[in-house]
């Protein structure tokens, strides 16, 4: 019972708590995104969360990332709180982030490239191609780790940042190439990982597969990460959490 009740408590909360028809989709290429991987869609991925998150629906809030297309995403927060109590958000395609650091320049916190805050109830999930690709390789080469010389690097960004995210869940998902940390759980409560595939080169420098740091009850299950630093990380500030059928190397392993 001790195993089996973090996998059912998974398995109930990472279901989709309605039927398919009672999605409210909002697609991200109806507020303007194009999808070709050269066009900047912040703005479309924007105006769809803003839609997803705010308007009064009466189904489940869904924002709808369509298959077969790349998406360029500049450096992103979505805020909460959100009108309903469980917001989707359905990646079916990529979304690639802007390969050159210079966008960050001073304009905007080079720590991450997409955040979610005091998103409760957020459902982050995909169901075969949904990918993140943070394109870190730029910043890799500027690393301080790699190569300690003027104007180097030591802060880049994190893939996907979740923060103050209470009763999250993240599945099927594939997270590649993080300039950084690919995932950071912080000041959450109630997180569900399952069946994620997290890569970057074993060379990359502090790819950090999944970081946690002040959260509380955090379940990961099924999940493949191979990455240049620790597959998983636990910081400071963290309570119950569970670890199990993880896959991990290349890597530092689990700490
Ligand atoms: C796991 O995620 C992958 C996508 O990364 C998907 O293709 C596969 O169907 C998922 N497996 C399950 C059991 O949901």
């Amino acid at each position: 019972m001790q195993q089996l009740l973090p996998a059912l408590l998974l398995l109930i909360l990472t279901r989709l708590p309605v039927a398919i028809e009672d999605l409210v989709a909002f697609d991200v290429q109806d507020y303007g995104a194009v999808g070709d991987g050269i066009t900047d869609d912040t703005q479309a991925f924007a105006d769809a969360w803003e839609a997803t998150c705010r308007k009064k629906a009466a189904g489940l809030p869904t924002m709808f990332i369509p298959g077969e297309k790349k998406f360029l995403v500049s450096p992103i927060i979505f805020t909460g709180p959100c009108m309903a109590s469980n917001v989707l958000v359905q990646v079916e395609g990529t979304l690639v982030a802007p390969d050159s650091p210079s966008t960050w320049n001073g304009i905007i916190d080079a720590s991450l490239w997409i955040q979610f805050k005091s998103v409760d109830g957020l459902r982050l999930a995909g169901s075969g191609s949904g990918r993140f690709d943070g394109r870190g390789y730029n910043w890799w080469r500027q690393s301080c780790k790699l190569d300690p010389r003027k104007g180097c690097t030591s802060l880049a960004p994190t893939e996907v940042k979740f923060v103050q995210c209470n009763d999250l869940a993240v599945s099927n998902l594939q997270f590649i190439n993080s300039p950084q940390t690919h995932i950071l759980i912080m000041d959450s409560d109630k997180v569900y990982i399952t069946n994620l595939s997290i890569t970057a080169p074993g060379k990359s420098p502090n790819t950090d597969g999944i970081h946690i740091h002040a959260s509380r009850h955090v379940y990961i299950q099924d999940t493949i990460i191979g990455t240049g630093d620790d597959c998983i990380s636990i910081g400071d500030r963290t309570s119950d959490i569970v670890v199990t059928q993880i896959t991990c190397g290349p890597g530092h392993g689990i700490r």
